[in-house]
């Protein structure tokens, strides 16, 4: 939480317009921007995919010079640390190598890190590419073990390249998280097997509570596997032990029992937001910058860009749109109204 004093809510004060952190009106910092670079996937997990889905056209798709100017708005003049590069699926990018390394120019800006969220299919065989090309950690969807339920979960695709991909990437020396959504009467019953396997393996392993973002409508909240009922499952086998809450959307437990000792994380926007330090902001594969994962619209940045807009211009609208970002899901729960579908907005 920021510790200056809190001005009126309606205009963006004249001192955030001048420079200094990206600020909102709740008084939260933004570091993150997660950047959408397709809303295209090969998979297709009902928990996050339309039916059929209306992809974006190429032309409408943020040149890759575009996109670097931006990046370097946000990291040089708006104090973004941390980029994280999702899709749809960012692998179906034949150039993400090129956009990792691009973006490792930002580094003498201020730039720490560069993340990449990736369903992993196909990442076995470029995992040492990504890290050449400067790629610091990533996140691994990874909802089950068994090839039936993973297929139901990702609509008929297979297990196993996830596993080549996920042993890819730790042969490369790439740090990796594994995130795993669980949905009720779907893979319930993953939550110990996902958690035995991550302990053996020694991998970090987020649990996700299923947001009301699905692209078909079929999220209610009967749903929902809570952040308490996980716990729940694990009870039986392991101690639990909360962990002192970060910056990450996840609250972390210590467990032991089993075969060892492992901490996992549980990222409960429903039962337990955590909205009110959320540090993030979103761009989409078209440019448009959507402060929170529940914002209703967008915020097109390629138009000014493409009209000529100075930086100056460029900067003081993100600081305009940022400063007027919700609170989150604390003060809308429910289904968001919203027209993106989560495989534009990267999750
Ligand atoms: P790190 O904290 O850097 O590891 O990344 P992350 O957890 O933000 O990234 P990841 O792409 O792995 O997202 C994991 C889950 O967190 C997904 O289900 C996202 O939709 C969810 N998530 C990420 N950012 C936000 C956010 O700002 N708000 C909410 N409610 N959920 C988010
Ligand atoms: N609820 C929770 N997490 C979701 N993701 C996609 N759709 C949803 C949803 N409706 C997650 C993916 C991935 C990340 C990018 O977003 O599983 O981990
Ligand atoms: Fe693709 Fe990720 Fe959406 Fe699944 S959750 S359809 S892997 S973008």
């Amino acid at each position: 939480m920021s510790l200056l004093p809190r001005p009126p809510d309606a205009v963006l004060p004249l001192a955030d317009l001048l420079g200094g952190p990206l600020r909102d009106r709740h008084g939260r910092i933004k570091r993150k921007l997660r950047v959408s670079l397709t809303d295209r996937c090969n998979f297709r997990c009902p928990y996050c995919m339309p039916d059929s889905p209306d992809f974006m056209e190429r032309a409408d798709r943020l040149s890759r010079a575009g996109l670097q100017r931006l990046l370097r708005l946000f990291v040089a003049e708006l104090g973004v640390t941390h980029l994280r590069l999702t899709g749809g699926e960012p692998l179906l990018r034949r150039d993400l190598e090129a956009v990792v390394a691009e973006c490792g120019s930002l580094r003498a800006l201020g730039l720490e890190r560069i993340s990449l969220t990736t369903n992993a299919a196909l990442l076995a065989r470029r995992a040492a590419a990504l890290k050449a090309a400067g790629l610091d950690d990533l996140n691994i969807s990874l909802d089950a073990l068994t090839p039936d339920t993973f297929a139901r979960l990702s609509g008929n695709r297979e297990v196993q390249p996830v596993l080549d991909g996920i042993a890819a990437a730790r042969a490369a020396g790439l740090p990796l998280k594994l995130n795993a959504v669980i949905v009720r009467g779907v893979n319930e019953d993953e939550i110990l097997p996902l958690t035995r396997w991550a302990m053996a393996q020694q991998l970090p392993l987020r649990f996700i509570e299923f947001m009301p973002l699905d692209g078909r409508h079929e999220w209610s909240q009967q749903r929902v596997v809570t952040q308490a009922e996980i716990l729940q499952h694990l009870r039986g086998e392991f101690e639990i032990d909360p962990q002192p809450r970060g910056s990450d959307p996840a609250a972390y437990f210590r467990l032991r029992g089993g075969t060892g000792a492992a901490k996992i994380g549980v990222i409960a926007t429903v039962s337990n937001p955590f909205c009110s330090s959320c540090d993030r902001l979103r761009l989409t594969a078209d440019g448009k910058l959507y402060p929170c994962l529940f914002s209703p619209k967008g915020v097109s940045l390629r138009e000014p860009l493409q009209a000529g807009a100075s930086e100056a211009e460029l900067t003081a609208l993100i600081r305009d749109t940022v400063w007027h970002k919700d609170a989150g899901y604390v003060a809308h729960p429910g289904y968001a109204e919203r027209r993106i579908a989560m495989n534009s907005l990267g999750g």
